[in-house]
């Protein structure tokens, strides 16, 4: 039995090029808010391993796709290190702020494996019911990306919140970043005890930083969590997504040691053949061309599938999909990349 995505992610790609979205279990598909509405909360519906396994699964039912994302979020990591997280409907995600000492000392380690043990427990159910071809992948945030929700306390434009921070405190900062990588790194080492195959490391808000900044709150984490789990798991394909970092995409390639990395929309496929000639490469859809559908859509994805057709490549989008997707628009797209042939 061979898992195209996992081999893919290990630099052995096939005729056929596999695929996963992200966020493909979510809001475009009525399937997936039928099952959203069983649970008040949002952090409640990521710990619910019974709801946390069914919408995982709902994608893969109706498109065939090679890789099943866990279902859960990235602010599962400073929930379970005891910071109040809840989600406001229009809102997005409200959090306590962890800005200065007192507010730190109140976060930690202890207890973060019981409090987050839920989303385990959905890990090890997905690697029972997936079909055996079907490549598991678990998750976290980026230290950096979970930092700048945790020190605004929201999500925001410009994530001034955690720039201040870390220019202003950089000792209290860098203890934070600490804190992150150590969570991050035991947490997704657990989801692969628990089954996963590979994991993706989301750095959503690297756009830019300055180069001192990026290589301090970006790549040194991140190097810091790629040796971690190697230490403990060799052969697991790490994939990070450093989105929007531009010019410093191959510099945190190079230097975080990540085995695949996943293109923003704005990644041009020469530079995405120059990553390749690094490491196998996951992307980069635009999201909206999937909304608009037709034959844009089909000619963008042909686009991209032969643009990378000589290295590893996964396809995947450059963001994740937005809840105006239309459900018929995705069956299409997933025609198109299975009847491609490299
Ligand atoms: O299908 C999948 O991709 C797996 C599940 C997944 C979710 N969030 C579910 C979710 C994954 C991998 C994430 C990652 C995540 N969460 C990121 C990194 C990726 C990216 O999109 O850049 C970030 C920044 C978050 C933080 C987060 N979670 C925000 C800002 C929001 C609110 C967004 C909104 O549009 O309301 C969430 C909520 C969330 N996480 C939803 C889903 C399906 C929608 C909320 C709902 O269903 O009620």
């Amino acid at each position: 039995m061979t898992r195209l995505l996992l081999e893919t992610l290990k630099n052995n790609p096939g005729d056929r090029v596999p695929f996963w979205f992200m966020r493909q279990a979510g809001r475009y598909l009525p399937e997936y808010l039928e099952t959203r509405a069983k649970s008040k909360s949002f952090m409640d519906f990521c710990y619910s391993p019974d709801l946390a396994t069914e919408v995982t699964l709902q994608p893969i039912r109706r498109y065939g796709m090679d890789g099943a994302i866990l279902f859960a979020d990235i602010l599962v990591v400073p929930d379970g290190l005891g910071q109040q997280v809840w989600f406001e409907t229009g809102h997005g995600p409200r959090l306590t702020p962890v800005n200065d000492e007192a507010t730190f000392s109140k976060i930690g380690m202890t207890g973060f494996h019981e409090k987050v043990g839920a989303v385990y427990e959905t890990v090890r159910r997905l690697r029972k019911e997936l079909p055996d071809e079907v490549t598991l992948l678990g998750f976290a945030g980026a230290p950096w990306t979970v930092a700048t929700y945790m020190v605004e306390g929201s999500g925001s434009k410009d994530h001034g919140a955690a720039r201040l921070l870390g220019y202003s405190k950089p000792g209290l900062f860098g203890r934070l970043l600490d804190m992150l990588v150590e969570a991050t790194s035991e947490y997704l080492i657990a989801q692969i005890d628990a089954g996963a195959d590979a994991v993706q490391i989301f750095d959503s808000w690297s756009a830019a930083l300055p180069e001192p900044a990026f290589d301090n709150w970006v790549i040194e984490p991140t190097r810091a969590i790629v040796s971690r789990i190697r230490a403990k798991h060799k052969e697991v394909p790490i994939i990070g997504f450093p989105r929007l970092a531009g010019s410093l995409y191959k510099k945190y390639v190079r230097e975080t040691g990540v085995n695949a990395v996943s293109l923003d929309t704005g990644v041009s496929l020469k530079i995405g053949r120059d990553i390749q000639n690094m490491v196998p490469v996951q992307g980069n859809l635009d999201p909206w061309h999937v909304v608009a559908g037709g034959g844009g859509m089909v000619a963008e994805t042909l686009r991209i599938l032969e643009g990378l057709a000589g290295g590893a490549h996964v396809f995947n989008l450059g963001h994740g999909f937005v809840p105006q997707t239309n459900p018929e628009h995705v069956a299409e797209l997933a025609k198109t990349i299975k009847t491609f042939r490299r």
